[in-house]
């Protein structure tokens, strides 16, 4: 599942989800599917101790529905997006059995900065570290001056694409890995 950051019609953050959904489709054997956020209201524990509301209640089953998660967030005043941490703050629940627990998560920013959202970075993998997610540990993907690597609702950089896709390859060779693993053990006990 990929989740933008931003809600903003044109959020380049977006735009490179779709972009790496796009060129995804043959070669990885796997998709890749955007979940917006418009719907999710405000974390609030009155809310929920009233049973989750509906937008919430969707949110929770895409994300049961998903073997992995790719994250990728512009940097509001050098942290995560309020949007994102909204949606990891209700992925959260119930903390025990979260459908953020043991799943294996993929971390991006962009941002037309030269830093490139980067120190929004440490926040997501703190937040997802504390949902129980399996964050997934490799170079960050972090791609500066988005603004000049974007043409006509795509990304259009090659290197950005190339280096993005790589770590799409990490997250689902950590998806396989841990299948395999769940697997082994499975037989081993059963
Ligand atoms: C409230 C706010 C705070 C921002 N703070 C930062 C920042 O700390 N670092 C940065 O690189 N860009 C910052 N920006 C610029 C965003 O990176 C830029 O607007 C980006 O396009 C937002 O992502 P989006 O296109 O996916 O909506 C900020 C923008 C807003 C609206």
């Amino acid at each position: 599942l990929g989740i933008s950051g931003s809600i903003r019609r044109q959020s380049v953050n977006t735009i490179v989800l779709a972009t790496l959904r796009d060129r995804m489709t043959n070669s990885h054997r796997v998709s890749l599917t955007l979940y917006g956020l418009q719907e999710l209201p405000l974390y609030n524990e009155d809310l929920e101790a009233d049973g989750f509301p509906p937008p919430v209640a969707a949110f929770h089953t895409a994300l049961r529905a998903s073997d992995g998660l790719v994250l990728c967030s512009p940097e509001y005043n050098h942290g995560i997006s309020g949007v994102l941490k909204n949606a990891l703050d209700w992925a959260s629940r119930p903390t025990i059995d979260s459908p953020l627990k043991g799943m294996p998560a993929l971390v991006m920013t962009a941002a037309p900065s030269p830093v490139g959202g980067a120190r929004a970075t440490h926040q997501m993998r703190d937040a997802l570290a504390a949902c129980l997610a399996r964050v997934v540990s490799r170079r960050d993907v972090v791609i500066a001056r988005v603004y000049e690597k974007i043409a006509n609702g795509k990304l259009i950089d090659a290197e950005a694409i190339d280096f993005a896709l790589q770590a799409i390859d990490d997250l689902i060779a950590e998806i396989r890995l841990l299948r395999l693993t769940l697997k082994r053990n499975k037989n081993a006990t059963g």
